[in-house]
C-alpha cells in the first residue's frame, strides 16, 4: 500500500495581489493534513473520499439555471490531478493501470465545515504524490508543485496556486505566482516539456523563521469561498484600475519588507508589516465592495492587538481563520481566554516543514 500526506497551508500576508504575478505573498504549511492512500486493483479502480462525501455541494444560478460551482468540490481536483499525471507518465512510456485511490482529510471540521486551511491545494498534491509513487515516476517538489499546478489551474481558473507550492514545499515560504497567460499559451507543449521549462514570475522560496516568531491562529467558524471572493474583487477592479494598481504596488513593498523581516530576524518589522497589510485589505474591501474582514475577524485583530499581537485575517477572510504574529516573550494565555469569550476558535496548530527535509 501506498500512503502519502500533503499539510495545509495559511496565507500570512499579501493576498489577492498574488494573483498577479510578480506580487509575492507569505504562505505557511500547517500541520493538518489530507491523506491519499493507493492499492494496486484489477481491471476496475476506485476512488473514495469519506470525508468529502459530507460536504454540502455548493450551487448558484445564473441567468435562471442552477449551477455547481466545480470548484469547490475537491473531486474534480483529484480527477484533474489524475489526468495530467497519468498523461506525463504515458509520455515517459510508464504502463497505466488500475488502483483503489481513497482521500482522507483533517483540513475539514468535524461537522463538514471548512476551516479554510486549503483542502483543495492539498489534495491535489497528495493526489499526485501517491501517483509518483504508484508509477515510479521520480518527480521533484517544483515538478509535483508544476503538476499540481496546471491540475489546479484546470479546476479553478483564478487562483495563485500559493497553496500548492506550501502543500508541496511545507515551512513558511515567500511565493509569486507565474505568468498564467505564458502557460495558456504552451498548449502545444506536453507535460514533459512544460514541466522542463523555467515558468516565467514563478517564485518559491523557503524562508527561516526568526526564533522569537510565534504563529497563533484563530477560526471564526464561518465558512469561505476563496474562489468566490476572488471573482468578486476581479469583477470590480476593472472600475478602479488606478487605485487597484495602488494597492498592488503597495502590498508588493510591504511583503518585500516582512521577506526582509525573515532575512533580518527582525519580529518587529514582521508584525509592523503585518498590520500594514491589514490596512492595505481593508483599503481593497473598500474598494471593491468585498468584505474580506468580517465582524468576527475584526473582533479577533482588535482582541489579538490588545495583547500585542499583529494581527489580521488569512487568506481570502470573509470567514474561515485570522493569524496573529507574537515575540515569544508575551503571553498568550489572556488572548485564548478571550477569544474564547467572543466564540473564537483558537486552532492548536504547528508550523510543518517536514516535506522539505524528505526532500533533502
Ligand atoms: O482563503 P485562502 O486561504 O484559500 O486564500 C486565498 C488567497 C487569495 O490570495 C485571495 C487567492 C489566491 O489564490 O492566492
Ligand atoms: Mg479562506
Amino acid at each position: 500500500m501506498i500512503e502519502v500526506t500533503a499539510p495545509g497551508k495559511l496565507y500570512i500576508a499579501g493576498e489577492y495581489a498574488v494573483v498577479e504575478t510578480g506580487h509575492p505573498a507569505i504562505i505557511v504549511a500547517v500541520d493538518q493534513f489530507v491523506t491519499v492512500t493507493m492499492n494496486a486493483a484489477r481491471k476496475i479502480g476506485s476512488i473514495q473520499s469519506t470525508q468529502y462525501s459530507d460536504l454540502p455541494i455548493r450551487w448558484t444560478r445564473r441567468n435562471g439555471e442552477l449551477v455547481l460551482d466545480i470548484r469547490e468540490n475537491p473531486f474534480h481536483y483529484i480527477l484533474a490531478a489524475i489526468r495530467l499525471t497519468e498523461k506525463y507518465a504515458q509520455e515517459k512510456n510508464v504502463l497505466l493501470s488500475f488502483y483503489d485511490l481513497k482521500v482522507t482529510s483533517e483540513l475539514d471540521s468535524s461537522n463538514g465545515r471548512k476551516y479554510g486551511l486549503g483542502s483543495s491545494g492539498a489534495v491535489t498534491v497528495a493526489t499526485i504524490k501517491a501517483l509518483n509513487e504508484f508509477y515510479g515516476l521520480e518527480l521533484d517538489l517544483l515538478e509535483i508543485f508544476k503538476l499540481a499546478a496546471l491540475a489546479h489551474l484546470e479546476v479553478q481558473g483564478n487562483g495563485s496556486c500559493g497553496d500548492i507550492a506550501a502543500s508541496c514545499y511545507g515551512g513558511w515560504l515567500a511565493f509569486s505566482t507565474f505568468d498564467h497567460q505564458w502557460i495558456h499559451q504552451q498548449n502545444n507543449c506536453s507535460v514533459t516539456q512544460l514541466l522542463q521549462m523555467d515558468w516565467p514570475g514563478l517564485l518559491i522560496q523557503p524562508l527561516e523563521a526568526p526564533k522569537d516568531l510565534r504563529l497563533i491562529i484563530g477560526w471564526t467558524g464561518s465558512p469561505a469561498s476563496t474562489s468566490d471572493l476572488v471573482d468578486q474583487v476581479h469583477q470590480s477592479k476593472e472600475q478602479q484600475q488606478t487605485r487597484y494598481q495602488e494597492f498592488l504596488a503597495e502590498s508588493k513593498k510591504c511583503v518585500e519588507q516582512i521577506i526582509q523581516g525573515f532575512l533580518t530576524d527582525d519580529v518587529p518589522l514582521i508584525q509592523q508589516m503585518i498590520r500594514k497589510n491589514r490596512q492595505l485589505l481593508n483599503e481593497l474591501s473598500h474598494l471593491t465592495g468585498v468584505t474580506i474582514e468580517t465582524t468576527a475577524l475584526k473582533e479577533l485583530c482588535e482582541l489579538a492587538e490588545s495583547f500585542d499581537g499583529a494581527a489580521k485575517s488569512s487568506g481570502a477572510g470573509g470567514g474561515d481563520c485570522g493569524i496573529v504574529l507574537f515575540n515569544q516573550k508575551s503571553g498568550i494565555l489572556p488572548l485564548m481566554s478571550a477569544w474564547e469569550k467572543a466564540e473564537i476558535t483558537p486552532l492548536p496548530l504547528h508550523v510543518y516543514t517536514r516535506c522539505r527535509k524528505e526532500a533533502k
